[in-house]
């Protein structure tokens, strides 16, 4: 494939300025959660490899879906749709932002086969993440039959030798549930766009699927990450050019 990924190292606030107006077929990110704000923190364990509750320093930093409105309304395309993984302290939140602005807002559940256990088993285990979307009439929709377009996606978290060990990215996302969405929503030579790609996981799904890629991620040792892995999805290392 030609000319089919651009990678950007930087902040996505301010980067997202340089993608032109209606040039992106769909938005599929994965922003922070700011769930670290509700952490008693990690659990250490004589047994096993501490529960990390903690997420990550980035996770600190406030996440305001407001604010990313106006720029991702600029940057899709008519008929482009938005998917972003969210957690439940914020779906009030993008609910508030995006659903006056778009026709529809639905949300898409993650079950993961294989959560982190609760050792002291008081509460749920944390096995689904919510994954939001919203559209305008006339978007790109791959609808097959109704038995698989449940708003339900079943697989393991990410891990194998697909998880990245060093650096460890503490959400890495299986390509497999990149790759589900991409299918519903764009077509082949779409572009994708990823604002937060962490290493880089949305992007090798998209260019698996023959669409091509736009994305950014602040963390140097991540965005080194993703460069490579984007490589091997792609054969070989070219600049996309709008
Ligand atoms: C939830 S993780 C994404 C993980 C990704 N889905 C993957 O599979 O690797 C969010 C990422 O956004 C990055 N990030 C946070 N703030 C950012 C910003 N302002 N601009 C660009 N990237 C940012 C973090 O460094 C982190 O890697």
């Amino acid at each position: 494939m030609e000319e089919n990924y651009k990678l950007y190292l930087g902040d996505s606030y301010k980067l997202i300025k340089e993608i032109p107006t209606a040039s992106i077929d769909l938005i599929l990110t994965d922003p922070p959660y700011n769930l670290s704000n509700y952490s008693t923190g990690n659990i250490k364990l004589s047994w096993r490899k501490d529960i990390n509750n903690d997420v990550a320093e980035w996770d600190k930093v406030e996440f305001k879906p407001i604010d990313w409105v106006k720029e991702f309304k600029r940057i899709l395309k008519p008929t482009g749709n938005i998917f972003a993984f969210c957690s439940y302290n914020l779906i009030g939140k993008w609910h508030e932002a995006f659903d006056p602005e778009f026709d529809t807002f639905q949300f898409v559940v993650w079950h993961k086969t294989n959560p982190v256990p609760k050792v002291f088993r008081a509460g749920f285990l944390n096995s689904c993440e919510l994954i939001v979307c919203m559209w305008n009439k006339g978007h790109t929709w791959n609808f097959s039959n109704q038995r698989e377009m449940h708003n339900f996606i079943e697989t393991p978290i990410c891990m194998g030798p697909e998880r990245v060990k060093n650096p460890f990215h503490p959400t890495q996302k299986p390509v497999k549930v990149l790759e589900h969405i991409i299918k519903i929503a764009s077509k082949e030579g779409d572009i994708v766009f990823d604002p937060f790609m962490g290493v880089g996981s949305t992007g090798v799904a998209a260019l698996n699927l023959g669409r091509k890629f736009i994305g950014i991620e602040i963390d140097e040792k991540y965005f080194k990450v993703a460069e490579k892995r984007l490589k091997v999805a792609a054969g070989n290392l070219k600049l996309f050019k709008y």
